[in-house]
């Protein structure tokens, strides 16, 4: 029970459990794990697949001759272990070449030789067998306002992501774009800061149909908003082509915790979410097991965010399945939230008196929503009494 298998489908970025513990106040407390040692373990935990940047892999400076050694001996692992990589990444945000963003970098050589690793990297992805392509533009903002002319930095970002969809179209390539937002950390401010700036920046791209979105938990409750609500509008746009799940306690630095850790009342609510939403992607855990734990914590860690997500599903299916929770769905008026309000057309709805000269507001403003008991019963399953 609560055993993860790949048909669990799920996945760990190489960067997450190979994390050093480095912060802003304090060096490294863990040493560098071998890629290769990443996928044994995580295979043996029960996960699907890993993801990575092309420097989590492939050590920036690396030669070429090293490069083909190395991407040999990953793909030799992989096979080994039986697992897959659905999504890859570019790391650009690490050198200091990229203190003023890449795809939006006020210097153009920046910009083009972002470009450039990205487009690398999209290669190297596809050959291993990547259907997604994340982008998380972590040093695409600035920290004061003249600094960055967001308007023009948003056309530097449409025409990156213009460009890299030609690339995957001329190739024939299998693979769709999925942006991560962020609001702030580590620029001051980020550009595409939530899910909602991101959705509506695909839509202005010459190909929308390419590029979705990769929503990370903390990321949206960073800024205070409700995960659960954001992944939802991003399914309803079809958008949602990837997921990062990790953990947060509220407004506050990104902090990158298992999943199920933070605030659990929405991790609840995503799970059941996801489980019943048509998200068919990977479940991907992008988590930073605290810089206090030694090489056990961190297998323990990631353990703990496929155990979580179990017991949520769990949890989640028998809140759905509860005779009582129907009722009480019933009661709350679930039912009537999903018929359509006015089919009749606008001459119907003109011509229906008891919709307006014969509608008894104080009545209807009287009836209750019995919220609060569909609620607790959420909570008597998510703490499993009941
Ligand atoms: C963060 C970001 C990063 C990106 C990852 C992909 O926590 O700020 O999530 O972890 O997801 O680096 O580029
Ligand atoms: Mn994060
Ligand atoms: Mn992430
Ligand atoms: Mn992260």
């Amino acid at each position: 029970r609560f055993t993860p298998t790949p048909d669990d489908r799920f996945t760990f970025g190489l960067w997450t459990v190979g994390w050093q513990g480095r912060d802003p106040f304090g060096d490294a407390t863990r040493a560098p794990i071998d890629p290769v040692e990443s996928v044994r373990r995580l295979a043996e935990l029960g996960a699907y697949g890993v993801t990575f940047h092309d420097d989590d892999l492939i050590p920036f400076g690396s030669t070429e001759t090293e490069r083909e050694g190395t991407v040999k001996r990953f793909r030799q692992a992989l096979d080994a272990a039986g697992l897959v990589v659905p999504m890859a990444t570019t790391n650009l945000f690490t050198h200091p070449v990229f203190k003023d963003g890449a795809f939006t970098a006020n210097d153009r050589d920046v910009r083009r030789y972002a470009l450039r690793k990205t487009l690398r990297n999209i290669d190297l992805a596809v050959e291993l067998g990547a259907t997604t392509y994340v982008a998380w533009g972590g040093r695409e903002g600035s920290e004061s306002g003249a600094a960055k002319d967001v308007r023009v930095a948003l056309d530097r970002m449409k025409e990156a992501f213009d460009l890299l969809g030609d690339h995957v179209t001329e190739q024939g390539y299998d693979l769709r774009f999925a942006i991560e937002p962020k609001p702030n950390e580590p620029r001051g401010d980020i550009l595409l800061p939530t899910i909602g700036h991101a959705l509506a920046f695909i839509e202005r791209l010459e190909r929308p149909e390419l590029v979705g979105v990769n929503p990370e938990t903390g990321h949206e409750q960073m800024a205070g908003l409700n995960f659960p609500h954001g992944i939802a509008q991003a399914l309803w746009a079809g958008k949602l082509f990837h997921i990062d799940l990790n953990g947060q306690s509220g407004i506050k630095y990104d902090q990158d915790l298992r999943f199920g850790a933070g605030d659990l009342r929405q991790a609840f609510w995503l799970v059941d979410l996801l489980e019943t939403g048509g998200y068919a992607g990977p479940r991907h855990f992008d988590f930073k097991p605290p810089r206090t734990e030694d090489l056990d914590g961190v297998w323990a860690s990631a353990a703990g965010c496929m155990r979580n997500y179990l017991i949520l599903k769990e949890r989640a299916a028998a809140f759905r399945a509860d005779p009582a929770v129907r009722e009480a769905l019933r009661a709350s008026r679930l039912d009537e939230l999903a018929r359509p309000t006015a089919q009749d057309g606008v001459a119907g709805l003109l011509a229906d008196r008891s919709a307006f000269e014969e509608f008894d507001v104080d009545a209807a403003a009287e009836r209750g929503m019995a919220f609060e008991v569909l609620d607790q019963l959420a909570m008597d399953h998510l703490l499993g009494v009941r």
